[in-house]
């Protein structure tokens, strides 16, 4: 009877996955033998983020569930990686990076430079919903600061102040067009 309940509530809470998402997640589990099934909670994660833009705590609970762990562990891992967000963001995700070595070369000055530029502060989005600025740990490219990076995948090296104009500047064109 507890396991009839128990089956009953996994199902109500893996509800907001679609089909293909579940199959995806299945695909990532197969890599793992059955009994480390946790293993796959990073490219869950990501897959979530892929297809509805971020990581909801309901998706978190969700994802819990379909991966038999403790809500708080996916929740330690979603919020210890700043690639997952944990809220919406706009259609370009700026991550600069103000990591001590990247303070020494002008990273907070890049930082402050696009909050100026697209009149919101580090964290918010812009109120047309295209970019969303946020400060970031190193991102593993240090010698070429400033840098950022661009939607978790496109690191921009050497970030002065006439690349950062043609980044935005670029971008914008890109969605006018
Ligand atoms: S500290 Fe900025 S990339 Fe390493």
């Amino acid at each position: 009877m507890i396991s009839d309940v128990s089956s009953q509530v996994s199902t109500a809470q893996a509800a907001p996955f679609s089909t293909a998402t579940m199959a995806r997640f299945a695909r990532e589990v197969s890599k793992y033998p059955a009994e480390q099934k946790q293993s796959a909670v990073m490219a869950c994660l990501s897959i979530i983020q892929q297809e509805q833009g971020w990581v909801s705590p309901e998706n978190e609970q969700a994802l819990a569930v379909y991966l038999g762990m403790a809500p708080i562990a996916v929740h330690e891992v979603s919020s210890f990686y700043n690639m997952y967000n944990r809220r919406p963001v706009g259609r370009y995700k700026l991550n600069v990076c103000t990591n001590l070595p990247c303070q020494l070369r002008d990273g907070a000055k890049a930082l402050e430079y696009l909050e100026k530029k697209l009149g919101i502060s580090a964290g918010q989005t812009t109120a047309d919903g295209l970019f969303t600025l946020q400060p970031s740990e190193c991102l593993g490219a240090c010698a070429d600061s400033p840098v950022l990076l661009v939607n978790d995948r496109n690191m921009c090296s050497f970030m002065s102040e006439d690349k950062l104009d043609q980044l935005i500047d670029g971008l914008k064109n890109a969605e006018a067009n």
